[in-house]
């Protein structure tokens, strides 16, 4: 959180259809690190104290919506019908927030990789000169290309923004351009962004526009000065792919820098809301999905995908095993090779350690689940609960037919197919008891060796 007083409103501009994508998916619902981007971009609006967000989409666009309740709980939104222009957009969020306090954040659906500090910077910037109405984020991009142009006063001030269509040659050759995050001052936002017009060459209401507007009224404009990797917009699968390498280059660096052994830094994939503690050291290729919390003393090893898993203290996990959604492991766990986990409360102490799927169950502390064991939780049209008790033992190869209940310190034989109830203490066995035939295996090769020469003769 932000300790900052001032009130701050966000406004996140998403309503552009994203046409580079050649996706279905409206262009801001494409994940980065596990998390639709604009998901990144409503969490960072949280993080420095907004309240209200605005969220601006097209027509139709419900599930970018989705994305923002699921992350800030309540969000307004407006529906910008037709794409006029930037300031055309901020300005469709006037009627859900109508009169505004402090300073107004205007922030791009698909630019996820700005970072907390530098928000506040451009918050504090604004914060710290009460004649300043506008504090523009800018950046000097490799290649300057199509973006707008910051035109600086000799007092280091900002004076206008060029859009590069609309820019005279010295215009162009300026190095600091506009990455779209800015702060207005929420007092005058709305007069300012009423008097922007269309008189461009894209014939768009440009936001840019307003800094030359709250100049002419009387205020100033200031630039802050970011880095290109935090404001990457992403509008093509390319530059999608570019953002997820730079934020997993920052997550493997706060990782190992949080006292996390990645021995492979580059092979192990972080979602955005993965949380790991110190001491824990995770070999190559691991991927996390979102919901993960990972204790002290864990041990993860190669070729794990873990998924919505919280993974207590000084456990293993792996190699290659598989934890999916709302699984917990006590402290202690042993989970090995080729382990499927779903829906599973695991407890301390107990182990599963070869080759089984173990799914809306519980496994009491201590228990020890042989190889090869599946909780078998769905008839085909429902699903169905497992409980093990504590401490107990199923043997290798079983199959433990749901609903079922194992009471604590059972036995399960090897090779059991276990549907009813097994009370505390009790062993049950299911396979059908063992015949031997002295002799009868030498009886048998005796017979087929004839059986097979007489055929080769024929
Ligand atoms: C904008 C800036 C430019 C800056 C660049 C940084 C303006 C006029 N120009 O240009 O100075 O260098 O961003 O990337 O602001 N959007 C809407 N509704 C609209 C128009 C846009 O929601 O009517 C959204 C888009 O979905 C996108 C964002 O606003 O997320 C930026 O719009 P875009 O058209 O990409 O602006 P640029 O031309 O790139
Ligand atoms: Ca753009």
């Amino acid at each position: 959180m932000s300790t900052q007083s001032t009130p701050i409103a966000a406004v996140i501009l998403a309503a552009g259809k994203g046409t580079r994508m050649k996706s279905s998916l409206p262009k801001v619902l494409h994940p980065v690190a596990s998390v639709p981007m604009v998901g990144h971009v409503v969490k960072l609006a949280l993080d420095v104290g907004a309240a209200p967000i605005a969220l601006v989409v097209a027509e139709g666009m419900e599930n970018v919506v989705a994305v923002g309740r699921e992350i800030a709980g309540e969000v307004d939104v407006a529906i910008q019908k037709e794409q006029n222009g930037t300031a055309h957009a901020v300005l469709a969020a006037r009627p859900v927030l109508g009169e505004l306090d402090g300073i107004l954040l205007v922030l791009y659906g698909d630019t996820p990789l700005l970072t907390q500090t530098t928000l506040e910077q451009i918050i504090e910037t604004m914060d710290a000169d009460s004649k300043c109405a506008v504090a523009v984020l800018g950046f000097i991009p490799e290649d300057a290309g199509a973006y707008g142009r910051l035109v600086l006063a000799d007092d280091g001030t900002l004076e206008k923004i060029v859009e590069a269509k609309d820019a005279t040659e010295d215009e162009l050759a300026i190095e600091l351009c506009n990455s779209g995050v800015m702060a207005i001052r929420a007092n005058v936002a709305w007069k300012l962004l009423a008097q922007v017009k269309n008189d461009n060459a894209k014939k768009e209401y440009y936001l840019t526009d307003i800094v030359a507007l709250a100049r002419a009224a009387g205020y100033t404009a200031l630039a802050v000065e970011g880095d290109e990797d935090e404001v990457l917009g992403i509008n093509s699968r390319n530059e999608l792919a570019i953002a997820e390498a730079i934020f997993q280059y920052r997550a493997r660096q706060k990782f190992m820098d949080a006292g996390v052994t990645l021995i492979d830094p580059d092979s192990v994939y972080f979602a955005a809301d993965t949380a790991i503690a110190n001491d824990v050291l995770i070999e190559p290729n691991v991927f996390f999905g979102t919901g993960v919390t990972v204790a002290s003393g864990v041990h993860i090893k190669a070729f794990s995908h873990i998924d919505g898993a919280t993974i207590g203290t000084n456990s293993t996990v792996g190699p290659f095993a598989r934890l999916r959604p709302n699984t917990t492991l006590g402290a202690d766990v042993k989970v090995g090779n080729f382990v499927e986990l779903k829906a599973a409360d695991v407890k301390a102490g107990a182990k599963i350690s070869h080759l089984s799927y173990i799914g809306d169950a519980s496994v009491g502390e201590d228990a020890n689940i042989g190889a090869g064991t599946i909780t078998c939780n769905y008839d085909g049209y429902l699903k169905y609960k497992t409980t093990i008790g504590k401490g107990v033992f199923v043997g290798s190869n079983s199959a433990l037919v749901a609903p079922v209940t194992l009471g604590d310190g059972a036995m399960v034989g090897a090779g059991s197919v276990i549907t009813e109830d097994v009370a505390g203490d009790a062993i049950a066995l299911t396979r059908t008891a063992q015949t031997v035939k002295a002799g009868g295996a030498k009886e048998f090769r005796t017979k087929k060796s004839a059986e097979k020469l007489a055929k080769k003769k024929a």
